[in-house]
């Protein structure tokens, strides 16, 4: 962020997932501003960071608040940590007491507002004194700016897809004249920059490589379970043990086709042992865990027969086995991962 050119953050709700000490290690020494008004230490009654800070550009004094909305449930990861071990106290409330100091210190006042834009628009209404919110965790952002109460909102969306590019005027008194910018759409239309996307690369093998540990770890486990119960268990089997030697034409057919690469598409993303992606990516994996407590059988990965034709074990006691409809697909074939799909023109493709 500090490459990017930020000069201020607040806390989100997905910074506190692991616990305060956690969020402690890891942003102790951020050379980054965090602020935040209404999140306290539970032990010490302390705020966990400071309230606000002053930012100058060309002569104009900003004053950077951060709240959260008092009401965001931060879920913990399970097993991790039981208590987040923080408080929160009610934003509007801590945003009203800071106002008067924060103003006057400042020529304008910008809160960061870790919320729906509902609840932001509302902290605006009760609460005077404010020029500009920028409202984050607001699952459908308007995009643009637009103002309430004579207050300018900027709503950039989440997991910095877009940036909102906005330049602001001001007169010789620092009086805010108007502004102007857009939204930009962080696509491929935006060349990557090499340093940064090596940065990424970088950061997104090293997590890969502490879940495979991880998932090596869980598979184990679970090995010596399955050893341990014995018997016979409804499930997928795998194309190479199970369908291979009967199927010999469909097989040829089905490795020419995407699905027979899916695994490695993920390999190449570096997100091969993430279970957000597995799921599709893979066999019989739709209800993967997404903590990571699962495990993928190797026998599993890619798209394989099983993914449309069912468990193989139902195949060898069922004649009607193998029907295809167009609910197969659509468990994979979503309109977030797949937005152009129609049965019409993808099942040609896949039938053997
Ligand atoms: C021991 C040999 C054998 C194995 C192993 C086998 N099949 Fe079959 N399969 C058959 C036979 C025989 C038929 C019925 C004749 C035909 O359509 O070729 C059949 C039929 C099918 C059909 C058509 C069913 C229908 O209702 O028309 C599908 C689909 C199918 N198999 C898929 C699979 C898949 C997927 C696997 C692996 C999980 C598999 N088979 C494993 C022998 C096998
Ligand atoms: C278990 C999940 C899953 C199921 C079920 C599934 N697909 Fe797919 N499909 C995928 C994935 C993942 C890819 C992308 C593979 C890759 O390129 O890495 C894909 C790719 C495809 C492609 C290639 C698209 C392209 O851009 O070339 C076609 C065609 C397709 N699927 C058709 C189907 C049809 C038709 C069905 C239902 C009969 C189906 N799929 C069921 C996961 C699935
Ligand atoms: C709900 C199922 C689903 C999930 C979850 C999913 N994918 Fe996919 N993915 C698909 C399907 C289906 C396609 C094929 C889309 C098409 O061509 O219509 C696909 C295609 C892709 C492609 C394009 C393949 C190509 O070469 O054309 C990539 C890359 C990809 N997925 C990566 C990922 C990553 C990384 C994740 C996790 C962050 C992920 N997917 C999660 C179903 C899924
Ligand atoms: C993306 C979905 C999909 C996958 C994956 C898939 N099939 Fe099929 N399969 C079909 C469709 C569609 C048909 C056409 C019949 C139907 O509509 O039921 C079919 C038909 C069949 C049949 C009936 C005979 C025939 O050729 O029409 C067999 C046998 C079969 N598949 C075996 C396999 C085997 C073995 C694999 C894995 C190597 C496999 N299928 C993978 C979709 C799939």
């Amino acid at each position: 962020m500090v490459e990017l050119g930020y000069d201020v953050t607040t806390i989100g709700v997905e910074d506190l997932y692991m616990g305060l000490d956690y969020f402690r290690e890891v942003f102790g020494n951020f050379a980054l501003p965090i602020v935040s008004a209404n999140i306290y230490d539970e032990s010490t009654g302390e705020l966990v960071v400071e309230p606000y800070v002053i930012i100058e550009k060309a002569g104009v004094r900003f004053g950077v608040t951060g709240v959260m909305d008092h009401n965001t449930n931060i879920r913990t990861k399970r097993g991790e940590v039981e208590s987040p071990g923080v408080t929160m106290t009610d934003f509007k409330e801590a945003v009203r007491e800071i106002i008067p100091e924060l103003s006057e210190k400042c020529d304008h006042v910008v809160v960061l507002a870790h919320m729906s834009k509902h609840h932001a628009e509302a902290l605006v209404e009760q609460v005077s004194g404010i020029d500009i919110v920028v409202v984050g965790l607001q699952a459908n952002p308007s995009m643009t700016a637009y103002e309430r109460q004579n207050v300018m909102f900027i709503q950039p969306g989440n997991r910095g897809q877009h940036i909102a590019d906005y330049r602001l005027s001001f007169d010789e008194e620092g009086v805010l004249q108007g502004y102007e910018g857009d939204v930009v759409k962080l696509d491929d239309k935006v060349p990557a920059d090499a340093a940064m996307a090596l940065k990424l690369k970088e950061h997104k093998q090293i997590v890969d490589a502490m879940r495979k540990e991880a998932a090596a770890a869980r598979a184990r486990e679970l090995e010596e379970r399955r050893a341990e119960r014995g018997g016979y268990q409804e499930t997928c089997l795998g194309v190479e043990a199970s369908c291979t030697r009967c199927h010999a034409e469909q097989y040829e057919h089905w490795e020419g086709t995407p699905h027979a690469h899916a695994y490695a598409t993920l390999q190449e993303k570096f997100q091969a042992s993430n279970p957000e992606c597995l799921r599709c990516h893979t066999t019989c994996q739709l209800d993967l865990k997404p903590d990571g407590s699962e495990v993928v059988p190797e026998e599993l990965r890619n798209v394989q027969c099983e993914s449309c034709h069912g468990m193989g074990t139902e195949h060898a006691r069922d004649g009607s086995y193998g029907a295809i409809r167009v609910e197969t697909c659509l468990k994979c074939h979503d309109k977030e991962n797949s937005p152009d799909f129609s049965f019409a023109t993808y099942l040609p493709k896949v039938t053997h």
